[in-house]
């Protein structure tokens, strides 16, 4: 899905948090979003996923404001995993149930997922009791289930043991070639970035300072501030 920014702004009370002029994020890119805490990344994600408005400006959609059908193609998984408070397979099953799938279709789907995944053992396991790393892994199998064309990661692997990481980043890689949808995920991770993504953007308070090719972003061709939060591993 291609994403169209324009003279969007986010402002809580006088403070402005979000200021980007013009982005466009072209379709079927895997976009590394990037840059040091409180840049604006999640604040971002959310205003792209229509859970939160802009103060100003707007987010097209293949050049068409946020409908249902748009909506229902795209996903965000949230830095805190938010999941229902029921079973791992409900709340891996949610996605399906409500875009109209058959109940033989969705118990396929979602044992196909808790296998791919590793997590055949949770699955009536009520998801208020999952460790932060098996939340995670069930919240992405949750967005991966219904085949979005726009997958928003906030921070996917965050708190993840390195095996764990191995996994996730293999379930997204797959799915990426796989289906070809458009990815933004934020990480603070560059080696991730530089792991999984082929094009980038970097976020400094509130602002884009740099986007394009990976290769560009982490080049000397790059915004001189970029370079230095890179090179000092500062993000
Ligand atoms: N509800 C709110 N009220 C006031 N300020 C807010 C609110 N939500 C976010 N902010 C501020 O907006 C800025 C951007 O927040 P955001 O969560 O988008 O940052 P981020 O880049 O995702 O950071 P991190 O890497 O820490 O997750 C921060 O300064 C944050 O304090
Ligand atoms: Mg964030």
């Amino acid at each position: 899905m291609k994403l169209t920014l324009s003279s969007i702004r986010k402002k809580y009370k006088e403070k402005t948090v979000l200021q980007i002029p013009e982005l466009e994020l072209e379709e079927g890119y895997f976009w590394g979003i990037i840059g040091p805490n409180g840049s604006g990344k999640s604040t971002l994600l959310k205003i792209i996923a229509g859970l939160m408005e802009a103060t100003e400006g707007n987010v097209l959609y293949h050049n068409h404001t946020l409908n249902e059908k748009t909506r229902r193609s795209m996903t965000l998984v949230f830095q805190k995993p938010y999941l229902l408070r029921t079973t791992v397979y409900n709340n891996i099953a949610y996605p399906l149930k409500i875009r109209g799938y058959s109940k033989r279709d969705i118990h396929m789907r979602v044992n196909a997922m808790l296998e791919d995944f590793g997590i055949e053992g949770l699955r009536d396991q009520k998801a208020w009791t999952l460790s932060g790393g098996e939340g995670q892994k069930v919240a992405l199998a949750r967005a991966l289930v219904f085949k979005p064309k726009l997958l928003m990661l906030d921070e996917p692997t965050a708190n993840i043991d390195p095996s764990s990481i191995i996994l996730l980043e293999e379930k997204i890689r797959e799915y990426y070639a796989m289906e070809k949808p458009t990815i933004l995920m934020v990480t603070h991770n560059i080696q991730q970035t530089r792991r999984l993504c082929n094009r980038g953007a970097f976020m400094y308070e509130g602002e884009v300072l740099d986007s394009g090719d990976v290769s560009h972003l982490f080049g000397l061709e790059a915004n001189p501030l970029v370079q230095s939060f890179i090179r000092q591993g500062l993000i």
